[in-house]
């Protein structure tokens, strides 16, 4: 199996124009590969930001907990939970105040996996991303928050243990994105099949495979292991509308960034619906047959994203494919102080 796909990758390489695709970088990586191709690599940790088990602990409990929150009703898990993905059901959420995001809440797994945050790429760290979702997101005065976080019996003994003295804002969000980073969507089906546990998935599955890197052309855009990176597309969403999203170019404010919008992890994407940056697809049949249609004709759209002319059977067995890339850790809400 590992020979197929490293074929179905040189052909695709070698279809033309693909060279974005990391697969396609240089010519060994061409070769049959021998192993796994899915594994996350290990997690980085920041220099300042080193990970323990107690820090992890207290992270999950202040993400779930809504005195994080300006008015005290809203959690970060309001709109990010762990059984839809961590996402909501939404296709725009609502903040506490009533007023609407303009773009859809995205997964959490393997953010800390990532090297540019938001839809548009606009924060370079996910500890500065996380104080501004706290402050954007959950109204929230963070040096206030720290007080009310100091005056629960329970948190000031954590944060005693882990910081060795009081909550403040730079830690309570260091905290948070040290639990994000065990948030990993790894270990699905697919990769006990790449593992060699051929029961692991259907036949549909492994046909979907083929299509996805091989027809499909889908894995120029989502290469493993995560199936998605920091990299940023205009797929044609914005086309037609009033008002579009710039997206990417509020960031560089270059014309080839006009709408374009973060390469989505592929993993677990079953749990995540509605789909894209502005929730406009319900179902994840419709996503696949978007993206393999080429998307609608906005003069900004991605040359690279181009109609494959893929059947109903074969997104059929990409959306089958796409299935084995759930995860299936357990997950326990924590007990609040
Ligand atoms: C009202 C819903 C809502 C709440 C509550 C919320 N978020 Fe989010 N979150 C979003 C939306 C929407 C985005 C994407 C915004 C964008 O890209 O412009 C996002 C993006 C993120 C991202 C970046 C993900 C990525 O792939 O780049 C992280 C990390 C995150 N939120 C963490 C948090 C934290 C921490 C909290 C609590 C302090 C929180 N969120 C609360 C809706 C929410
Ligand atoms: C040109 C690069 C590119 C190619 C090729 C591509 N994608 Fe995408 N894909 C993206 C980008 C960028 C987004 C998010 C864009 C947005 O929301 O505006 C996306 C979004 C998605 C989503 C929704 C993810 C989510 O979390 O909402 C799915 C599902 C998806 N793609 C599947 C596929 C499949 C299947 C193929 C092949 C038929 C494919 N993609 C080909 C770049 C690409």
């Amino acid at each position: 199996m590992t020979k197929i796909t490293a074929w179905l990758l040189a052909a695709a390489c070698s279809a033309g124009a693909l060279t974005l695709l990391a697969s396609c970088a240089t010519p060994e990586e061409a070769k049959p590969i021998v192993g796994r191709m899915s594994a996350l690599p290990p997690m980085t940790y920041p220099a300042d930001n080193p990970t323990t088990p107690a820090k992890v602990a207290l992270g999950k409990q202040l993400f779930a907990d809504t005195r994080l929150s300006g008015g005290g009703k809203a959690a970060c898990q309001s709109c990010h939970y762990r059984d839809l993905g961590w996402t909501d059901a939404n296709a725009l959420s609502a903040k506490e105040d009533g007023s609407i995001n303009t773009r859809h809440t995205p997964t959490l797994y393997n953010v800390g996996h990532q090297s540019l945050w938001y839809w548009d790429g606009r924060a370079a760290t996910l500890e500065g991303q996380t104080l501004a979702a706290w402050r954007g997101q959950t109204l929230a005065d963070p040096v206030k928050i720290a007080a009310l976080i100091n005056t629960v019996p329970g948190y000031v003994t954590q944060f005693q243990a882990v910081y060795g003295g009081p909550a403040t804002p730079d830690n309570i969000v260091k905290s948070l994105t040290t639990f994000f980073r065990t948030l990993n969507s790894e270990n699905a089906p697919w990769d006990k099949y790449e593992m060699g546990d051929v029961k692991a998935v259907s036949k549909d599955a492994v046909e979907g495979y083929k299509v996805f890197a091989g027809k499909g052309q889908c894995i120029v855009c989502h290469s493993p292991p995560m199936y998605g990176n920091s990299t940023f597309f205009n797929i044609g969403l914005e086309h037609g509308k009033a008002k579009p999203d710039v997206g990417r170019f509020n960031v560089t404010k270059e014309p080839a960034d006009m709408s374009a919008f973060k390469t989505p992890t592929l993993r677990s994407i079953e749990l995540s619906g509605p789909y894209f940056h502005d929730g406009s697809v319900a179902k994840l049949e419709d996503a696949v047959r978007y993206m393999a249609g080429g998307g609608k004709p906005d003069p900004n759209k991605s040359p690279i994203l181009r109609d494959t002319q893929l059947t109903d059977k074969e997104v059929g067995q990409v959306v089958a494919f796409l299935k084995t890339l759930t995860s299936t850790e357990t997950w326990e809400q924590p007990k609040l102080p």
